[in-house]
């Protein structure tokens, strides 16, 4: 492996090429410990934990793991067309990092999203098969009925699928229903709600598995998930 040097280090972190990292350390914008660095060679033994860059304390590590409370009117996309993108909420280094969203969620729903660059971790999470639940808390037009509860419950068809999805668990609250679902089909619990006859008027995930949105994060919030978040994840 070659040597880790701090062009190296900043480039890995998205700060650019290594030939823009150099840029950055001749401008005397790097610091470590209270120290400018001057020397864009300089190497570390191992890699410090966090890194001043431009007067932002960065954390040096390569694989992002993040949980960021989505708001309405924006889009999990790279490319949006009606509202801005999901990515414009954290910093610029994390796309050229290559972050992705794990699943998404419509331009219309909020809450829950976990964003990533590791393709083993965002797979596992959005893959059905491996049984991370995702939990929906939403609000409906008409009164819940039982009956829409055990349809839901047994499985509907919704167009152009194969097979029929069903809700894994339905919690009615006072004026809501929390429901989970195993998989991350296009506009899934709107439709599974339609199909029984009802209507989703705003829609927020709660939770992804074991993981609850952090209630400290205000909307358009994030933060890195801790080690013992990513392992009951995998
Ligand atoms: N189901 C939907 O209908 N929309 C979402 O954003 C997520 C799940």
């Amino acid at each position: 492996m070659p040597a880790l040097t701090l062009d190296r280090l900043l480039a890995s972190i998205g700060f650019g090429s290594r030939k823009e990292a150099r840029a950055l350390v001749r401008m005397g914008l790097v610091e470590l410990d209270g120290e400018v660095l001057d020397d864009p060679f300089m190497e570390f033994a191992s890699r410090p934990e966090s890194i001043m860059v431009n007067g932002e304390d960065v954390p040096t590590v390569e694989k992002l793991y993040v949980m960021l409370h989505k708001p309405v009117d924006v889009e999990c996309s790279h490319n949006p067309r009606d509202h801005q993108s999901v990515y414009s909420l954290l910093p610029d280094r994390f796309s050229a990092m290559g972050i992705q969203t794990v699943g998404r969620l419509d331009a219309d729903s909020e809450g829950l999203l976990l964003l990533s660059n590791q393709g083993d971790f965002i797979h596992r999470v959005e893959s059905p098969k491996k049984g991370c639940l995702k939990r929906y808390r939403v609000a409906l037009a008409r009164e819940f009925t039982d009956a829409q509860e055990k349809e839901l419950l047994a499985g509907v068809m919704l167009k152009d699928e194969r097979r029929p999805v069903l809700a894994r668990e339905i919690v009615r609250e006072e004026g809501s229903v929390v429901i989970a679902i195993g998989e991350g089909l296009y506009h899934q619990v709107r439709r599974m709600f339609a199909a029984v006859g009802n209507h989703v008027e705003t829609l927020e995930r709660i939770s992804i598995g074991p993981l609850q949105l952090d209630a400290t994060l205000g909307k358009g919030g994030w933060r890195f998930l801790s080690d013992a978040e990513i392992a009951s994840l995998m």
